[in-house]
């Protein structure tokens, strides 16, 4: 069997495992979708947004790319935070990164990858941002994590820097923000910054025509 067709052979397995601990459960998840919870996290597929919180579907609403970026003029990104937001009222939305990301490492280093090296320039940004901070530390492995851990923040930020969070903070006094890592090598996830709705971001990012 091809890996595909493992894939498929496995989604009816587990279809059928469902209906027979649960008759009604697709029927209901049909019916409606309210998850309170966006989650953004890395493309890593180590990284399952369900499978480490043991969340069932129809709990959370996922968006995933390369290092979990928030990036301002990433449409499939903004397109994701604006219905979450203003469609599914979603209450909290989580970035979240882990230990070991490849793309992070690779912002760390002076090799052009292709096409990834736009992408990864985000993650640039935030290591200039946080220089002497980063530098200051020699051990390679806790230089990326240190990395991993501010650029979480960091999307967290820029979440707070959009006029969708903002007009929600509002309207709304919702959804909270985020921002935790992921640990590989023991599965547990670290949390690294909260930042609850109304907050007062650096004022020249908060829109006052909201
Ligand atoms: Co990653």
């Amino acid at each position: 069997m091809k890996p595909f067709e493992k894939l498929l052979f496995d989604n009816k397995e587990w279809a059928a495992k469902q209906v027979a601990s649960d008759p009604d459960y697709f029927k209901r998840l049909v019916e409606i979708q309210s998850p309170e919870v966006l989650w953004i996290g890395c493309s890593d597929s180590r990284v399952p947004a369900d499978k480490i919180t043991d969340t069932q579907p129809g709990e959370i609403f996922v968006h995933r790319n390369v290092a979990n970026l928030v990036v301002h003029t990433d449409l499939n990104l903004l397109s994701v935070l604006q219905f979450a937001v203003e469609v599914l009222h979603v209450k909290h939305i989580i970035v979240c990164g882990h230990y070991g990301c490849g793309g992070v490492k690779a912002a760390l280093t002076n090799h052009s990858l292709g096409l990834i090296d736009k992408w990864l320039w985000n993650i640039k940004n935030v290591h200039r941002m946080y220089r002497d901070e980063i530098d200051s530390i020699e051990d390679e492995e806790q230089k990326l994590n240190k990395l991993i851990e501010i650029n979480v923040k960091e999307q967290v930020m820029n979440l707070a820097k959009t006029s969708i969070v903002q007009k929600s903070w509002k309207a709304n006094s919702s959804p909270d923000l985020h921002g935790w890592v992921y640990d590989l090598n023991d599965g547990i996830i670290r949390t690294i910054f909260d930042l609850p709705s109304g907050t007062h971001i650096d004022p020249i990012y908060e829109y006052d025509n909201l």
